[in-house]
Order: C-alpha cells, then structure tokens, then sequence
C-alpha cells in the first residue's frame, strides 16, 4: 500500500474532506447520504463540532492535500449525554478500500478515547443492516449491536431497510 498518515483536522481540511465523502458516496449502500447531499454545510457542521467536543481523525495518502479516509464523532452537547461520543461516520476513498485505511483510522480513535478522554465511556454509530462486511468489522473492534430501527433507511429503488444501532463501551 502507498504510505498513510494519521492526523487529527483541521478547520483548512474541510474542502479535502467535502472531496473524499463525495468520492465514498458515489457508490450506494455505505454512507446514508447520496453525493449531492454532501455539501459545504453539512461538512463544516461535523468538522467544527468534532473538534470542538470530539475526535475527528484524517488520512492522508502520497499525493498532496488528497484526504483518503476520515473518521469522526461527537458528544452531542446534552449534559446526560457527555460521556457519549455519537453520530460517528467513517469514510474511505473508494481507490483505498480493503487496505487497511478504514482499521487504521478506527484504532487511532478508539486509542485516542481510551488514553485521552477518560470523560468519554461510550461510542456509538448506526450501520445499515446490509452493510455486512462494516458490521463485522465494527465487531471486530469491540462494537456490538444494540438495536434496530426498523425501516429507517430508504434505499434508491423505494425499498425500505433497518438500521442497526452499535456501541463500544470503555
Ligand atoms: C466501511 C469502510 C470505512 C471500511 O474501510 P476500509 O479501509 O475499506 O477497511 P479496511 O481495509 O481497513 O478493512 C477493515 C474491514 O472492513 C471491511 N471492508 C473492506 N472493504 C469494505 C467495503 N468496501 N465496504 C464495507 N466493508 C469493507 C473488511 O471486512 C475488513 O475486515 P478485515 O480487516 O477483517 O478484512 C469503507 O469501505 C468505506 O468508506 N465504505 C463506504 C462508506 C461507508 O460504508 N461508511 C460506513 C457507514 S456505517
């Protein structure tokens, strides 16, 4: 694989980081949103509240100010709720996938919350139930499956299907 590394953002990185979640959602049945509904705003929104109160974490690879993978979440800013850090989404570049980009990102932040944020006892995101492979991966780091939100996904072609919710747990 060409070198990668691992940084924490950037406010300068959100252009870069509109560029790679476009990339990664060309293709349906990974990230909930479709291309055109990764704008400018949408991505400002999750880059400031995870620096502000989270953790977001950039790879960069070979070519200069190309972002190929990002993982982010956030404590959502509800006093009951700080010790949980939710709303995580990781993103790889489709040229990227299945090299080790999506695992590396996913051990630097749980690391990052194990050493750093002894606030933080949980983190949690939500995987569409068809998307196997992330599902067994996300196991494969410590998360495991909580519940289901029936039909809360509606695909392209009108079907609906369920998403599952998933938390680590210090
Ligand atoms: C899911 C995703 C983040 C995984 O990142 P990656 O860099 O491809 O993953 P890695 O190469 O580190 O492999 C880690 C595991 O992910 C799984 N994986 C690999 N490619 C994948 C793909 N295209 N889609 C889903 N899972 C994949 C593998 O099972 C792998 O497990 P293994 O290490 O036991 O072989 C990445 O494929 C992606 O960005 N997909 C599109 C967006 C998305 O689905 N985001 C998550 C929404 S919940």
């Amino acid at each position: 694989m060409k070198s990668i590394t691992l940084r924490k953002s950037f406010v300068n990185d959100i252009p870069g980081i509109e560029e790679l979640y476009q990339r990664a959602a060309v293709h349906e049945g990974g990230l909930a949103r479709t291309a055109s509904e990764i704008t400018r705003d949408y991505v400002e929104h999750f880059v400031s509240k995870s620096i502000y109160s989270g953790i977001e974490i950039i790879a960069a690879g070979d070519e200069p100010g190309r972002i190929v993978g990002e993982i982010h979440c956030y404590a959502n800013g509800i006093a009951a709720l700080s010790h949980v850090l939710t709303d995580l989404t990781i993103a790889v570049d489709p040229e990227y996938q299945g090299k080790g980009v999506g695992r590396m990102l996913f051990t630097e932040l749980l690391n990052d919350v194990t050493v750093n944020r002894p606030d933080i006892l949980r983190v949690e995101l939500i995987a569409r139930e068809s998307n196997l492979r992330a599902i067994s991966f996300y196991e494969s780091l410590g998360f495991k499956k909580e519940g289901r939100l029936t039909k809360r996904i509606k695909r392209s072609n009108g079907d609906f299907e369920d998403d599952l919710v998933m938390g680590w747990l210090r």
